[in-house]
Formats: C-alpha cells, structure tokens, sequence
C-alpha cells in the first residue's frame, strides 16, 4: 500500500476568455509511508498544482489521487474531509500562513486540537523544531524567518499527519537556514512514520534529505528514481540538463528558471514527448509519440 497514490493526474487552470492551461498533465507519483520524496523542476512546471491536488484543493480533470487508499477528490471548504487534516503542508512563506495576531503556541495549539492531542503543549511541540518551548507566548513577527518556518513545521506536525508536504518550504530562508530546515523537516517526518514530499528547486538540498527524486517537466514527471542513482546517472535528458546546470557540482548551485531553448505554453504542449524541442538528443520518434511510460519517460529509455 502506498500512503499517497498519484496516478496519471491531469488538472486545468480555467481563466474566463483564455485557453485553460493544463498545470499537470498526466502525472503520476507515489509516497510511502516513512519515505521521503524530492519533487523538482523549473518555475512553471506544475509541482505545487500537484500539490493543491493532493490536498483536495484543487479538482482533479483527469486520473485519481488516493492518499491512504482512498480517493481524494474536491472537497469543499465548509466540508473538509477529517481524514485530510493527516496531510499537512507547509508552504513557501511563513509569515503569509502563520496568523500575525495570535500567539504561535495557540496556532500549534489548533494542531493538536485537530488531533486530539490533549497531552502535548504547544512549548513541546516548538522544543521538538529546536525552538524554547517558552516562546510558545510570542507572536509570529517576534521570530526570523528560519525560526517561523520552524513554527509552522511545529503547528503541521501537531496535526499528526501521515503526509507532510513542504511546497518550497527553505526558498524564502537564508542559505544557511536551508540545509537545517530541510534537514529538521525530514528528521521529523521520518521520526513519526509519516511520509514526506519535498518541492523545491533546489536540488542540492533534495539530494541531501531525499530518498527518491521525482522530476517534473511541463505538467508531467519525466523521471524518478532513488537519490543517489538519479545524481550519479541521470537518464533523462531533462534531468541531465538540470545537473548540468547546477554551477557547482558539490552541490552549492540551484536549478535554473530557464534552460536552453523556448520553455513551452503549457497552454499549447509540443506534440511528442514535451522536452523534445529543448532536448539535444531527440529522434523523429521523440516529435510523434509521447513516451508516457516510467520510470524514465524518453524513448532512450523504453521499459524492458
Ligand atoms: N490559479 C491559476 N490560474 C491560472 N493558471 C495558473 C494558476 N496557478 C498556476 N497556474 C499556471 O499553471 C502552471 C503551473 O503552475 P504551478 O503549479 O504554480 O507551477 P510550479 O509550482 O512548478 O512553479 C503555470 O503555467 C502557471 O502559470
Ligand atoms: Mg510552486
């Protein structure tokens, strides 16, 4: 059994009088229970769509997501399923989802309540993220930006989800910040048996709390594969383009917004495979059919 089960997912953006753009376009991914999953790819691709999907927040055009074997589908806000408070999601910016006029110990405190927890306090919740339980009286704008990402780590694991999302949750934070944030991230899922899907664009901190690396290219995942395997040999050639293109092989470097060539409307996809018109190494096979297969989707790399 898988704790999330994301199978050949399709979601549309729908803006009145333009083209739906079709964020995620046939996607599929899993996450098992302990594991921790690094989803990547450049600005644009899809990755957090997938994540509002997961997360019931966003309708599903096509394929199903199934977290815990059951079928996750749009919920609405008055009528949340309780079994999704055992997904959490920790986002980007702090600041923007921490309530600025309460004390951080009462927004932990909603967590635990979720729970039922009634046997921890809001101070052990922030000791277990690296913060003196005592702070649990202050307000959001008492803290740095690392400290308030710690925080809303605390109030997601109060919940006691069985999957944490982080969508992009060290880009906002100071480069020596990064590495702790994600680090704390995983130890603390991994700690808890839950599972961990990690996006950001910063592969050289996935590499170093993911087991699996899951890459994502204009609404589709084009390769995915165990960490250590993907860094040392990466068979997509969308994925060898992204380690190249990290300036520092020790791993100092980020993805680029852009590679080489015209990144695509997603609004209006190349025929073929996606990647074919920025990929180096394409056939005439690659501009026909699309090679919708795994765990390496390119026609370099059939399924044996
Ligand atoms: N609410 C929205 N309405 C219309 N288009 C959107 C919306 N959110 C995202 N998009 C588009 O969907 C695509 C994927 O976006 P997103 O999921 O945010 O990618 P990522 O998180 O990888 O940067 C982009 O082309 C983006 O412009
Ligand atoms: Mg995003």
């Amino acid at each position: 059994m898988s704790l999330l089960n994301v199978a050949d997912l399709v979601v549309d953006h729908r803006t009145p009088g333009r083209p739906a753009v079709r964020a995620v376009a046939g996607a599929s991914l899993t996450v098992a229970a302990g594991e921790v999953v690094g989803l990547v790819g450049e600005s644009g691709c899809g990755k957090s769509t997938l994540a509002r999907a997961v997360c019931g927040l966003v309708p599903a055009a096509g394929g199903a997501v199934a977290f815990e074997d059951r079928p996750v589908t749009r919920l609405g806000l008055r009528r949340r399923d309780p079994a999704l408070t055992r997904i959490q999601m920790v986002f980007q910016d702090p600041y923007a989802s921490l309530n600025p006029r309460r004390r951080v110990g009462a927004q932990i405190g909603d967590g635990l309540a979720a729970a039922g927890d009634r046997a921890t306090t809001p101070g052990e919740m922030l000791e277990r993220v690296g913060l003196p339980g005592g702070m649990a009286e202050r307000y959001p704008h008492e803290f740095s930006g690392g400290q308030r990402q710690r925080i809303a780590i605390a109030r997601a694991l109060a919940a006691r989800p069985s999957l944490l999302i982080g969508d992009e949750p060290i880009s906002a934070l100071d480069a020596s910040a990064q590495a702790q944030v994600a680090t704390l991230m995983r130890n603390l899922a991994v700690e808890s048996g839950a599972g961990l899907l990690f996006i950001s664009h910063d592969l050289s901190v996935v590499r170093l709390i993911a087991d699996r690396i899951a890459v994502m290219y204009l609404g589709k995942i084009v390769e995915t594969g165990p960490t250590a395997r993907v860094w040392a040999e990466p068979r997509h050639p969308y994925t060898q383009a992204l380690l190249r293109a990290i300036p520092e092989p020790d791993g100092l470097g980020r993805l680029p917004e852009e590679l080489p060539g015209d990144v695509p409307d997603p609004a209006d996809p190349p025929q073929g495979c996606r990647f074919h018109p920025r990929c180096p190494v394409a056939m005439d096979v690659c501009a026909e059919r699309e090679p919708a297969f795994g765990p390496v989707a390119c026609w370099l790399h059939p399924p044996a």
